[in-house]
């Protein structure tokens, strides 16, 4: 029987354009989950919106000088392009300034105002005589009062780390205008989030979520309190009777997932369709997020939900992942620490994205996007290993079965199973959000075609006219295999599966099909195959060591200087001049064993050669330096590194992570630098 399965991504806030640490968190996962179980042939409704309200949005949007409006009606596009550039399959994308999401908010309130949960209280708060309005942390800036920091932000102090109260740091100010704030009082409301400890406690102890949802999410219930559920704002939904009040963001964003769902029944043209999922106890509810999202997901959402009247369903799985990095470092566009991701997308395609994130998913551990994991998951992987074993056979059956797929005997049981196995198990990764495994296991499909078709040499069968039968159902295993690298490829590289699809002779897509089915049906004998065409491109060295260049000299301008090493004391020219730099070629490179960083490099420096060792490793590959001039200090006394005497030093640029080689091409080795 079809499952009823209501899968949401968190709303990404409307406050810049999201980044792969983001994709990797509560995009991908859930998007290749709703694409795996819509091939099960269950009833998926795949939502997600854009969180567009809260302080954070107020001010950017004051610092970029728009008003909130224009400011996210600018971010939700970018949102809504980069999804689409991935080609996630949301059924709806809302998003929290659509009117509906107005009183869907409100009653959620209204209920647990009649409940007795909500409480009102007076204490003081930070406001701007000059601005006449109060302050929320985020907008103030002041003295540290544990370090005397005179900059520090409202929350937190960045200098010392401390956290603390706005209220608490000494002459405090508005950080966009300077005006002093003083402490007036204000009546917030409060939802008493300390009356759901026993029910949160019973309900989440029988879960059996992920060790780090369930362990953060108790320590939360253990500590509950009242919390402020409101704001002194005009952006936001307003609080009913509470003029110049609206609520809190994380009080209207989670409830946006069932508004953006009210919204998607009014688009099909039947505005209650959104009970049949929301208030359906059969119906399985699924929230992919970050990690940082675990206590809203896990306890504060929860308890809203079971502060009120309808039946609401209760999330039933939380899959959070981990942080996933940059190059060992977070996301930061501030910081120049980021992927331009319209330059990405004008080189490379939504699957190898998509597949070298899958690959190497957050789910149990902090992982990162590095560029050279890219290269290799693009070529040794989707381009060597599958892209390879699809365009193979489909040739060889082009040239010896004229395209046609043949008749598949009764022979090579081992391989039949060993695929039954891998799509079985692939399934079940799949079904547990297990990306990462069920990305390995693609892989691995296509790596047991390609050793079965080494193995069975097809090639040499087609010289032998007695052994067509055993030829014709090789390369229809073959064929069985590529469809199941389809079906497998799916839900991950959907747009590469549909290439494949078509390529065996499918009209349709591939995405409407039934997992089942698909495996279980051969491709029909005698169906005509197409055209066979290429999946992927070689990512080259050349625009790898681009990109990694780029990366370093984007943080190059954005660190303050206070972050380069101090300047050396003073030489003379003279001492300058005991250096003989020289220009210099490298014939040979090869990694020293045993280390990561360095390289043992032969050159040639014009009137000699010679060894040399150097710590470049991590930023070249030893192919990419064969033939490439470099500057050497030549007159450096020889140390001996790892056991290798090293003749001299190649100088390089160095910003960690990254180091650079000098540009020199046109002098002949033994040139002097001076
Ligand atoms: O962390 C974030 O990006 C939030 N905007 C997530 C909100 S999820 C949901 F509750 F709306
Ligand atoms: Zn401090």
């Amino acid at each position: 029987m079809a499952e009823k399965i209501l899968i949401t991504s968190a709303l990404p806030y409307a406050n810049g354009q999201p980044h792969f640490g983001h994709i990797a968190g509560a995009y991908l996962p859930a998007d290749c989950y709703a694409r795996f179980e819509r091939l099960q042939g269950n009833d998926v409704l795949y939502i997600c919106g854009s969180d567009e309200h809260g302080v954070a949005i107020t001010l950017s949007a004051e610092l970029a000088q728009r008003t909130p409006k224009e400011h996210v009606d600018h971010f939700h596009k970018i949102i809504q392009d980069v999804f689409a550039q991935l080609g996630f399959s949301f059924d709806h994308y809302s998003r929290t300034t659509w009117p509906g999401h107005i009183p869907t908010t409100q009653e959620f309130f209204h209920a647990l105002h009649r409940k007795g949960l909500i409480e009102e209280r007076t204490e003081n708060h930070l406001y701007s005589e000059q601005e006449r309005r109060f302050l929320a942390d985020r907008y103030v800036v002041g003295t540290c009062p544990k370090c005397g920091y005179e900059e520090a932000r409202g929350d937190e102090c960045q200098r010392c780390a401390s956290s603390y109260e706005a209220t608490d740091l000494k002459n405090p100010r508005s950080k966009l205008t300077g005006s002093p704030l003083t402490l007036k009082p204000s009546t917030h409301l409060y939802l008493r989030f300390d009356k759901f400890k026993d029910r949160l406690t019973e309900w989440i102890g029988k879960k059996h979520w992920k060790d780090n949802v369930v362990r953060f999410a108790m320590q939360y219930i253990h500590d509950l309190k009242p919390r402020a559920i409101t704001r002194d704002s005009d952006w936001g939904i307003p609080v009913p009777g509470y003029p110049g009040k609206v609520f809190y963001v994380w009080f209207d964003a989670p409830i946006g997932y069932i508004s953006a769902t009210q919204e998607w029944a009014q688009k099909v043209g039947k505005p209650h369709r959104w009970e049949d999922y929301w208030l359906d106890p059969k119906c399985k509810l699924v929230h992919f997020i970050g990690k940082d999202n675990i206590p809203f997901h896990a306890v504060f959402f929860p308890a809203m939900l079971m502060g009120q009247d309808l039946p609401y369903k209760l999330p039933d799985e939380i899959p959070a992942n981990e942080f996933y990095m940059l190059e060992g470092r977070q996301f930061s566009k501030s910081d120049g620490w980021f992927i331009d991701l319209q330059d990405f997308f004008s080189r490379y395609t939504a699957d190898q994205a998509r597949y070298a994130i899958a690959a190497n998913a957050p789910e149990t551990a902090d992982a990162e996007f590095s560029w050279k994991d890219f290269q290799m998951r693009c070529n040794a992987e989707l381009l060597g290993k599958f892209g390879n074993f699809v365009n193979r056979v489909l040739v060889f059956t082009k040239q010896h079965c004229s395209s046609k797929v043949p008749k598949m005997g009764p022979l090579h049981e081992a391989f039949r199973k060993q695929m039954n196995e891998i799509v079985d198990c692939a399934a079940e990764s799949f079904q547990k959000f297990h990306l990462r495994k069920a990305t390995q296991l693609l892989m691995e499909l296509a790596q047991a075609g390609n050793g079965f078709f080494d193995a069975q040499k097809p090639w040499v069968l087609a010289k032998d006219p007695a052994r067509k039968e055993e030829l014709d159902t090789v390369i229809a295993l073959c064929i069985e295999c590529i469809k199941n690298l389809a079906l497998l490829a799916a839900p991950i590289i959907p747009e590469s599966a549909q290439k494949i699809w078509h390529m065996l002779g499918f009209s349709g897509e591939i995405a409407k099909g039934n997992w089942k089915q698909i495996h279980t049906q051969a491709v029909p004998t005698g169906q005509v195959l197409r055209e066979p065409v290429i999946l992927f491109r070689k990512v080259e060295d050349a625009e790898i060591e681009e990109q990694i260049v780029k990366l370093g000299r984007a943080v190059k301008k954005m660190e303050t200087t206070t972050s380069l090493p101090s300047l050396k004391p003073q030489i003379t020219y003279d001492e300058f001049a005991k250096l003989d730099l020289r220009v210099a070629q490298i014939l040979e490179a090869a990694k020293v064993p045993k280390s990561k960083k360095l390289l043992k490099l032969h050159i040639d420096l014009g009137f000699e050669k010679r060894t040399l060792v150097s710590g470049i490793a991590l930023s070249y590959e030893p192919e990419q330096l064969i033939g490439k001039k470099v500057i050497v200090v030549a007159n450096l006394a020889p140390a001996t590194i790892m056991g290798i005497e090293s003749q001299g030093m190649v100088l390089a640029g160095h910003f960690d992570p990254v180091l650079e080689l000098p540009h020199i091409q046109n002098l002949p080795p033994g040139s002097v630098i001076c």
